[in-house]
């Protein structure tokens, strides 16, 4: 009787786990993506188009500041934040290696999901897709507040022809609360009396540009996909072009004494430049996300994926030195420190025309970030987990409008709360366990399903994918114990994701595929 009672028990416990660990076999996902509505229009340079549009913003236009001069938790590295780019470098380059073979094997929408999905099973695919809304939607918050910045900068430029409303709006319509607070308060004056209220006591701070640039580029993805990679492009050319003006107008005010001392804090102050920014190399794997897109996936994937890495440490290594070079520690950690290096060497038209490539790159940030979270919702949708509008196709432009909109919405909500180090941090979090996770599955597969046709293979397996896990989770344990409030919502947000599956996509999913 007893043991009936246990088996009773353990029965549904058995098929619970089992139904938890239930893959998907990557033909399945492949005959999916075969029949998409999706359009098959891009190339290997969209693709390195759409990687740099994803990859250099707010990294290198602000965050680099930080990383060299550190805050109170996080030491400094200085001019070895060079040191620190090249670690990060590596702990995304083994990562991207590993994201290669899976692209081109399975050039199906949804990125990481997808591959964790034919690796781990139903619940590990759901926690990753849930890590990555993490990557692109919290930090597509961080770029649209660091937007917002760089406009009102640009915006006193022209004082002498635009209205002063414009040009000096109220603190409350272009910030979040918190950072409402922070600006009134540094300005001497009261937030209290400063911030209206609705009903008396909820105060109304709404970043107007931020939520105004969400709603224009949710427009635009809506419109077509080879539309919204040709913006990127533009977006991505002025970008370049802007760094490029600065390594090399910059390289004539370098005064080599502020290279010394190299490393001011060591060690710690390296590795915690590396946590930090590894943020500027985020979205490396959003080129993935477009697979389903791509004419030529086999071949254009890698290509994509290791050209837009390759061209970003060119860049940001180029920049790091130079910015190093130009100004003293103490003057680096502001919102623009290569506008300001600029107007430091008094050279304020070139200050003024790199403000106007940060917009262009931080807008190309968020165009591929948007493309990229609603990629990913798609492929989640097209699993049941979410709700079937998700899947719906427009008719006219061929891209998944319902699941477009809910992505604009959830970065405006955003937009609303968040702050722009602590969504960094958390975004680095996020990418640091997908990536880790990324090379994990690929050492599954390879022992799992040996023959399948990979035509892009990962060197020297299983040391590359170790290099990856040993990189990005010697990263995260450092974040984990330096950083305050993003160490502790890291966990509460997968604690959230797992509560999410339980309650409503595991039941949702069995609902529908029945
Ligand atoms: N890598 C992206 C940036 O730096 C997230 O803005």
């Amino acid at each position: 009787m007893k043991n009936n009672d246990k088996q009773g028990f353990l029965n549904p416990l058995k098929i619970f786990i089992k139904s938890l660990l239930k893959k998907k076999t990557p033909d399945e996902i492949i005959e999916t993506a075969k029949n998409s509505e999706l359009k098959k229009t891009l190339n290997a340079f969209d693709l390195i188009m759409l990687g740099i549009g994803a990859v250099i913003g707010t990294g290198i236009f602000t965050i680099i500041g930080i990383a060299m001069a550190g805050e109170p938790n996080s030491p400094g590295a200085g001019p070895a934040v060079i040191i620190s780019m090249i670690i990060a470098m590596f702990a995304c380059l083994f990562s991207a290696l590993c994201y290669s073979e899976f692209a081109s094997m399975i050039p199906a929408a949804g990125s990481a999901y997808t591959y964790t999905y034919v690796t781990m099973g139903e619940f590990m695919a759901w926690i990753i897709g849930w890590i990555l809304m993490l990557e692109y939607a919290i930090s597509n918050i961080t770029v649209a507040c660091s937007w917002t910045g760089y406009f009102m900068e640009l915006m006193k430029g022209f004082s002498h022809i635009l209205p002063s409303w414009l040009v000096n709006p109220p603190i409350w319509l272009i910030n979040d609360y918190r950072t409402a607070i922070s600006v009134y308060k540094d300005m001497g004056l009261d937030p209290a009396v400063e911030i209206p209220k609705i009903f008396g006591f909820i105060p109304i701070c709404i970043n107007v540009p931020a939520i105004l640039l969400i709603l224009v580029i949710t427009i635009l993805l809506i419109q077509g996909i080879k539309e919204s990679t040709k913006a990127a492009t533009i977006l991505v050319f002025v970008k370049l072009f802007v760094i490029l003006l600065f390594i090399f107008a910059g390289a004539f005010y370098v005064s080599p004494e502020n290279w010394v001392p190299f490393s001011p804090n060591g060690i710690k102050g390296v590795l915690s430049g590396a946590f930090l920014i590894f943020f500027a190399y985020v979205g490396v794997d959003a080129v993935s996300s477009a697979a389903e897109e791509t004419k030529n996936p086999q071949r254009s994937l890698p290509i994509g994926i290791i050209g837009t890495l390759i061209v970003c440490t060119i860049v940001y290594t180029g920049t790091a030195l130079v910015l190093s070079g130009m100004v003293p520690l103490d003057k680096i950690n502001v919102l623009a420190p290569i506008t300001a290096a600029m107007n430091s060497a008094g050279l304020y038209k070139i200050g003024g025309l790199i403000a106007v490539g940060a917009l262009a790159g931080l807008t190309s940030v968020l165009l591929v970030y948007q493309l990229g979270t609603t990629r990913i919702l798609f492929a989640m949708a097209r699993d049941n987990f979410l709700p079937k509008s998700f899947q719906k196709i427009h008719k006219k432009h061929g891209t998944p409008h319902v699941v477009t909109w809910a992505a604009g919405i959830i970065v405006i909500i955003g937009a609303l709360f968040m702050d722009l180090k602590i969504s960094a941090e958390l975004c680095d979090f996020g990418t640091f366990a997908n990536f880790m996770i990324i090379c994990i599955a690929v050492l599954i597969l390879r022992k799992t399903d040996p023959d399948r046709k990979r035509p892009f293979k990962v060197p020297f397996v299983p040391l590359i994918p170790i290099l990856g896990i040993i990189l990005c989770g010697g990263l995260m344990v450092h974040g984990f114990m330096t950083l305050g409030i993003s160490a502790v919502l890291f966990p509460v947000w997968i604690i959230l994701g797992a509560l999410i599956y339980f309650a409503y996509g595991y039941r949702k999913h069995r609902e529908l595929e029945k």
